[in-house]
Formats: structure tokens, sequence, C-alpha cells
């Protein structure tokens, strides 16, 4: 089989077979088929697309590529959830103890990654003691033992999709729906999901800006988890603007610990409820979402959530009491507000740029080297649709510098203020199964 009657079948409209998408990826991942070539395939992928066979076996050929996670010791069904990634995104850090309190085993495998603020490691490592290095023994031992472990992701995980990404990355060829959802399903496999919930974002913040293309990733994602024997359920939720009030790592975990208490921002719980509730549905604990939300909204009332993210802190070696002393949190030297500088209704709160005002603080990464400041971020006082007085503080700013110039005028920049009052956007936008 040669490579270049590959790309050019592709390139003509083609349909690959199982056969020479697996002889394909191997070719990639052990480097006898090199670099260019594959730019090529991806391009031609890129403007030619793949039919829904093909989307499933690169997907299935990714996962192969390299160490296979087995939950099979775990007993129940394992479902996780991916969230395609946005601004002040807390759903993780409350939606894992809150599924696990009413007995959905949440086995996690998560990373760091780049981005605004840190992934959930980041997020976690911010409680004193907590660690995720703990071997695959352990990890499972814990999810039988409390019904939540999370553990870092394994350098070993789909090397296939590692090097295609790296390399669509500086070729033009990210932004393929098929390449984008084989690329993350391939990954949710891997780390042993029996059934995923995916929360595909929209708007400004999002990776997929417009809903159109954000429909599109999602039915594709969950077409090929269904077809390849993990039943998958997509939500289209809102990031126009940034979801709950906080951005940042430390201040994003006391966000999520005044959610499992109940006392969390409106939009974040509805978003955990609703995730929460696909996931006990998809692993047998409930047998309609509205037995689950009842369930979910319980176990919130009652303390089991909050107190079974205490026993999954403690298990991992974290301070579980900053969950009722929050001040025991990085918690960063300055705080700046950011004053109104007109009266009326919040229009825009634009998500990204919010993102990237949390970045110029600190809390998040450039490169893979940066190192996060656990301390820093923003915290929302008002969200779109709210009335704001001349003056009134709309956020404030944790810094560890005194002034934070830069990202202020970037909050400013996100803010839109206007006259009329405004209905704020919907939070969710769509489901596909
Ligand atoms: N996230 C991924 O994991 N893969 C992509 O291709 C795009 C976003
Ligand atoms: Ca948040």
């Amino acid at each position: 089989m040669r490579t270049v009657d590959l790309i050019t079948k592709k390139r003509d409209g083609g349909e690959l077979t199982e056969n020479e998408i697996n002889n394909l990826i191997s070719g990639y991942t052990d480097g006898s088929i090199p670099d260019y070539q594959m730019s090529a395939m991806a391009m031609a992928i890129f403007f030619r697309g793949m039919t829904p066979m093909e989307r499933a076996n690169l997907t299935m050929a990714m996962v192969h590529s390299g160490e296979t996670i087995d939950l099979s010791a775990i007993s129940g069904v394992k479902v996780d959830k991916h969230s395609t990634g946005g601004v002040g995104d807390t759903t993780t850090l409350v939606l894992a103890p809150l599924v696990a309190s009413i007995g959905v085993p949440v086995a996690k495998m998560s990373g760091r990654g780049l981005g605004h603020t840190g992934g959930t490691i980041d997020k976690l490592e911010s409680i004193p003691g907590f660690h995720v290095e703990i071997d695959n023994r352990t990890f499972i031992d814990l999810v039988n033992q409390n019904g939540l472990a999370v553990i870092g992701q394994s350098d070993n995980l789909t090397p296939a999709d590692k090097k295609l990404y790296g390399l669509r990355d500086v070729t033009g060829t990210v932004n393929s729906i098929p390449l984008i959802a084989s690329s993350i399903m391939s990954k949710k496999i891997a780390s042993g999901a029996d059934a995923i919930v995916l929360d595909v974002k929209t708007g400004d913040g999002a990776f997929m800006k417009e809903m159109d293309e954000a429909e599109e990733l999602a039915a594709c994602m969950v077409d090929i988890g269904n077809r390849v024997g993990r039943r998958t359920v997509a939500v289209l939720s809102d990031m126009s603007q940034p979801l709950g009030n906080a951005i940042g790592n430390a201040l994003e975990v006391k966000e999520a610990i005044d959610t499992l208490r109940g006392i969390g921002p409106d939009d974040l719980t509805e978003l955990c409820l609703t995730l929460g509730s696909h996931m006990a549905v998809l692993s047998g604990v409930a047998s309609t979402k509205e037995e689950a939300r009842k369930l979910l909204e319980q176990s919130i009332a009652s303390g089991q959530a909050l107190s079974k993210f205490k026993t999954f802190l403690a298990a991992q070696g974290g301070d579980a009491d900053v969950v009722d002393h929050p001040e025991r949190l990085p918690s960063a030297k300055f705080r700046i507000e950011v004053p109104a500088k007109e009266a009326g209704y919040v229009a825009a709160i634009a998500a990204e740029n919010m993102g990237l005002a949390a970045m110029l603080l600190g809390a998040g990464r450039a490169t893979k080297e940066s190192v996060i400041d656990l301390a820093v971020g923003i915290v929302l006082h008002k969200k779109i649709g709210d009335s704001v007085r001349l003056g009134e503080s709309i956020a404030t700013i944790h810094s560890n510098t005194e002034s934070a110039p830069e990202a202020l005028a970037k909050i400013y920049e996100s803010i839109r203020i206007q006259d009329q009052p405004v209905t704020p956007p919907p939070l969710l936008v769509g489901e596909v199964k």
C-alpha cells in the first residue's frame, strides 16, 4: 500500500477503508510515513471531509496507537465528561464529586494543557497537598472505594493524535470537524470510558464560535461514540460570556465548593445538573433525566455532594479542611475593583477577552513551560442582562501586582453596557443524542 495512493484517493473524494486508515495511522506513529505525506493527507481531509465510517475508523486507529486504560476492575458503567473548552469552566470540579455522590463511578484522567486558566489538575493542585501522581492500581482502588479519583494523563495515550495535532497546528488543518471529533473521541475512549457526555461550547469564548459548527461537531462526536459502542450524548452550551463568576484556578475551586454547597452561580449550577443528569442516566443510576436531577439536587441539599468532595481530596493527600476554610487556598495579595464607567445594562462580557485578561494576570499557560499563578484571576459581579450603576464594581481583579493596567484595559474592552434592558443569552442551546 503506497501512501501517495491513499492521499490521491482522499484528494479525489474517495473513501478510505478501515485497513487503509489503520496502515496510515500506524505508519505515521512509527515514523515510516513522514510528516510531509501526513500533512498532505490532513489537507485532503480538510477539503474532502470524512464519511461516518472513516471518522470512526480513524478514531479507533488512534485509540490503538498507544496505551489504553482498562477500567474493567471498576464495577458499573464508567461515564466520562468532556468539554470542548471555554473560559472559567469549573464544571469538572463540581460534576465529578456530584455524580459520584449518587453512585456514578468517576475514574477521571485529566490534563494540564494550555489555556486562559489551568486545567482541572492545576485547579485541584491549588488545594494544599493534593496530588494526581498515583499509579493505575491505586487509581482503580480509590474509585472502587470512594467512587471517585483523578489521575494525570498518561504520556502514552493516543500518540498518533499527539503527533497529528502538532502537525495540524502548523499546517492550517486544525479546523476540520472530522479531525477534531476523532482527536477528542480517541482520547476519551483510550482513557477507558464506557459512555461519554460531551459539553460542546458555542459563542465567543468557544473553540467553535458559530452555532452551526458546534452542532456539526457535536453530531460528529456523538455518531463516532455510538458507532464504536460508547453511548454518547452532547449538550450544546453558551460560551458567549464566561461560565459562573470566577476565572482563575483557586478562585474556581472556591466557586466549585460554593456550587457543591448549593450557593454557586445559577449558570454553573444549571450546567452541572444538566450534564450530571445525562451521566446518571447513561450509567444506569437513574432511569430518566428528571429522576437523576432530583437525586443530584437532593445530594447538594443534604451535603452529600460536598462530603464526597472532601473524601476525594483527603484520599489524594489534599487538605479537605479547605472546603470549610477556603481562606486556606492560595490568595492574591491585591484586590482591584473594576467600576462601571456608565450606568445601564450589561450587554456583553466577551468571554475570550476575559480569558486573556486572566492570562495577563498569570492564571494560564502560554507555553507548556509557563508557571501558573494559582491565586490570581477575576471574579465577576455582573453577568449579561444585569443592571449596573455608575461606579458600581462589575468585577474584582485578584492580582499579585499592586496594579494590573493591561488586564484592567482588557476587561473594560470586553464589557459593553447599554441603556436598554438586555435579555441574557440562554445557557443551554441544544442537545444531540
Ligand atoms: N481539541 C482536541 O483535543 N483536538 C482537536 O483536534 C481540537 C481540539
Ligand atoms: Ca467559573
